[in-house]
């Protein structure tokens, strides 16, 4: 069987054969399925038979730079998340999950389409109404999520956010630096021959902006006040439709990736996942008031930063995938403001 299918990458025989001992299956009797979406480097599988699947994602330690240290975090820090929030939400996150091989495997149940669960934005309108509803509520409720201290330091809860996001330099870079200036040029002209036609006024907004000092100031200045907001709102900060399961019978949403789980200003989730969705074509309009503006801004000059960084790996859409929010986010501000 071959093993990589779209640059997703299957799991390996080991991470197989700890699955088929989890399962109580002979590895022979097991099946072996790809998925979509994602952007890490690991591999990732439905694993099962009959009406028994998981889904497996496995560190890939040939395919990592540092024997994919951080990634093996990234697998422990769900597990972490998973198993604490089963206690408080467990509505919203895999009924379990579990670490195999060292913790370089995390196995969780599989929510797949044969019981209805979808892992992308719903194609009718109306369902398309309901699932953003939906996940908004979800993005809401875990806000007030509290934890004991000792868990928020054991799952480092307090530093994506912080470090990532709230003290970011994107738009310092961009005013000071030509360079920078002319590789994101080069990137957003480069994005309008690649992309469809109706994204194209979008990256436009971008090319404007690298093109006026004064628009750049103004960004700089309403993003620098995100870190005076309070931090004290719990989330998932990766709220993408790749990263929500939607069953279209129930109503019910699962949110996985739990790795970049951090505290954060108010309405972190229902921003980073209106961006999601202005980029996926849906008008957001109705949704406006639950985009932390501040955040929005800061999201832009962090994106656009990010975004001429050097790929992860061959074929790894990464970078594209942050441009892309990077316009789009834009849009929504020039809409807003
Ligand atoms: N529990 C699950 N059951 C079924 N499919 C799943 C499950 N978890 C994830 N998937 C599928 O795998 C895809 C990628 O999963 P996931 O987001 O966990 O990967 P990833 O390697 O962590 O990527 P990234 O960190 O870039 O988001 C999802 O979009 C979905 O299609
Ligand atoms: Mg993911």
């Amino acid at each position: 069987m071959t093993n990589v299918i779209n640059n997703n990458y299957l799991i390996s025989k080991k991470a197989r054969d700890a699955v088929a001992d989890v399962l109580g299956y002979e590895i022979e009797k097991l099946q072996i399925k790809p998925v979509s979406g994602g952007y890490s480097r690991n591999r990732r599988s439905v694993v099962g038979r009959d009406d028994t699947w998981v889904f497996v994602k496995e560190v890939d330690t040939t395919l990592l730079p540092n024997g994919g240290k951080e990634e093996k975090w990234w697998l422990k820090k769900d597990n972490l998340c998973v198993g604490a929030l089963n206690k408080i939400a467990p509505e919203f996150v895999p009924e379990w999950s579990r670490l195999e091989l060292g913790g370089h495997v995390l196995i969780m149940p599989a929510y797949i389409k044969e019981d209805g669960w979808l892992w992308q934005l719903p194609k009718y309108i109306k369902l398309q109404n309901k699932y953003i509803e939906a996940v908004l509520n979800v993005t809401k409720k875990l806000e007030t999520v509290n934890f004991k201290d000792s868990e928020i330091k054991k799952m480092q809860l307090q530093t994506y956010f912080r470090d990532k996001i709230g003290y970011d330099e994107g738009f310092d870079q961009i005013i000071k630096s030509k360079t920078v200036r002319n590789k994101l040029l080069e990137k957003f002209v480069s994005l309008k021959n690649e992309y469809p036609e109706s994204d194209q006024l979008k990256y436009d907004q971008v090319i404007i902006l690298l093109n006026n000092k004064n628009e750049q100031k103004e960004l700089k200045n309403i993003a620098t006040n995100l870190t005076k907001q309070p931090n004290d709102c719990f989330g998932l900060c990766d709220v993408r439709s790749d990263n929500i399961a939607y069953n279209t019978n129930t109503g019910q949403i699962k949110l996985v990736d739990w790795n970049w789980a951090s505290f954060t200003p108010n309405n972190f989730g229902s921003t980073e996942f209106l961006i999601d969705m202005a980029r996926q074509g849906v008008d957001i309009k109705a949704w406006f008031n639950s985009i932390n503006i501040e955040l929005l801004v800061t999201l832009i000059g962090y994106w656009l930063k990010s975004c001429i960084n050097k790929p992860l790996a061959p074929g790894n859409n990464l970078r594209d995938m942050q441009a892309i929010s990077a316009a789009n986010a834009l849009s929504i501000y020039n809409l807003i403001k």
